[in-house]
């Protein structure tokens, strides 16, 4: 299974004979598994059509700012925040300028300074232009910017002339772009996710539950997964499909998430505890549906609730624990009561995140969140907005920074 299934790419092309090249490259990266949006410059459709590369990718080309019809579909905000990676191939000597100078306008480029994720560009041009000084500056000033780049290759040019400007073969672009997401951080690891809500019967009909859609839980499994490493995924009721290569096991209650995280914690380096684990469960839940007029009185039905275990303070607790990694899902002081959390469940790092914002909460596809961890003294991160996939990476990111040798 490939690490580009189910990455989202963006591909940008910009005006270049090597444009007609494009549509080989997202060919090749659906094939991976990838789901590709194209973005053309206007000087791209000079040398292949909108119309192919929509044909191919299946949905519709983006080549305008301001047009409103394609910006109503997904406007350019959006598709910056929509793509785990964007990749700009081929890359003319012109866009690349534009890029490395910060500019913004046209609407690959607008994409390119609203993208939080990462940029790779595959730049195609002649030899000389390549060569030129200005051009090489460029490319200075994209590497610091920590774009990456995938060539150019050497060789025969569309021009008659030989040498360095090709546009990089397109198993290589593809290799290249596989690559970004498989950064083998987590290589020898095995991690443990909890993620999901947690049903509490209280008959075989009804229970008490929450709003969590699994969402971020499954990316951090998909991301711990691109770092290399065994992910064991416990999962309470959502309707996601569990990331590839990722063993799942489905639960349905709190006792149910705790027995399976408690059975598949040995040998475990990471837990992270993403699950919205209802705190509370009917004392008892009867065998069968409780009728209305059974209620002990006609108009007040009363459940008694008792406390769930604490998943992840249990594994906190153990002798040899794993790096803990808990999050705290607060609608008000969102890092003093994260920070508490850190220390009553004794953990190794906290994400925090504000579900009072609906737009990064339970079910939203972004998040915003603050991460810290036990020992620095700087020890306190704020990540921007971004996709709950682009969070997942830098996660995983930092929990391999801080994970001891
Ligand atoms: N958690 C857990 N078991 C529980 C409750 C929470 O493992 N019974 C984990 C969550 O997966 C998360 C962290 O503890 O990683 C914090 O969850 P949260 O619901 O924010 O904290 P609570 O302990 O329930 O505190 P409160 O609801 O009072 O804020």
């Amino acid at each position: 299974m490939s690490t580009l299934t189910n990455k989202r790419i963006l591909l940008g092309v910009t005006g270049g004979i090597a444009a007609y090249k494009s549509a080989e490259v997202l060919r090749r990266l659906q094939d991976q598994g990838a789901d590709v949006r194209v973005v053309m410059t206007r000087a791209a459709t000079e040398f292949i059509t909108p119309l192919t590369l929509q044909a191919l990718s299946g949905h519709p080309v983006h080549l305008d700012l301001l047009d409103t019809e394609t910006e109503s579909v997904m406007g350019h905000i959006e598709l910056a925040r929509w793509a785990d990676l964007i990749l700009i191939a081929p890359a003319s000597a012109n866009f690349m300028a534009r890029l490395a100078q910060g500019h913004g306008d046209d609407l690959l480029t607008t994409i390119c300074l609203a993208a939080l994720g990462p940029i790779a560009v595959a730049p195609a041009m002649n030899q000389g232009m390549w060569a030129n000084a200005a051009t090489q500056e460029n490319v200075t000033a994209l590497e610091q910017q920590g774009i990456k780049l995938f060539g150019p290759d050497q060789g025969l040019q569309a021009c008659g002339e030989t040498g360095l400007g090709r546009l990089l073969d397109i198993e290589g672009i593809v290799d290249l772009t596989a690559g970004l997401f498989a950064t083998g951080l987590l290589t020898g690891k095995k991690v443990l996710i909890t993620a999901g809500p947690t049903q509490e019967a209280i008959d075989p009909v009804r229970y008490i539950s929450n709003h969590s859609s699994g969402k971020q839980g499954y990316s951090l499994a998909a991301a711990a997964i691109d770092a290399g490493a065994e992910v064991v995924l416990i999962s309470g009721p959502t309707s996601l499909e569990p990331p590839d290569r990722v063993k799942i096991r489905r639960v349905i209650s709190a006792d149910d998430m705790q027995r399976a995280v408690m059975s598949e914690i040995a040998e475990c380096d990471i837990f992270i505890g993403v699950a919205a684990v209802a705190d509370f469960k009917p004392v008892q839940s009867v065998d069968q549906k409780i009728k209305k007029g059974e209620a002990p009185s006609n108009q007040v039905m009363r459940i008694d609730l008792i406390e769930n275990p604490d998943i992840i303070a249990g594994v906190a607790q153990l002798d040899s624990r794993p790096f803990t990694v808990g999050f705290a899902a607060e609608t008000e002081n969102v890092v003093t009561y994260a920070r508490r959390k850190l220390e009553k469940k004794n953990l190794d790092m906290v994400i925090a995140n504000d579900v009072s914002d609906q737009s990064i909460g339970f079910n939203s596809d972004e998040n915003r969140i603050t991460v810290i961890w036990r020992g620095d003294p700087d020890n306190e991160i704020q990540l921007p907005v971004a996709s709950k996939r682009n969070i997942a990476a830098r996660i995983i990111e930092l929990i391999a920074e801080k994970l001891p040798a």
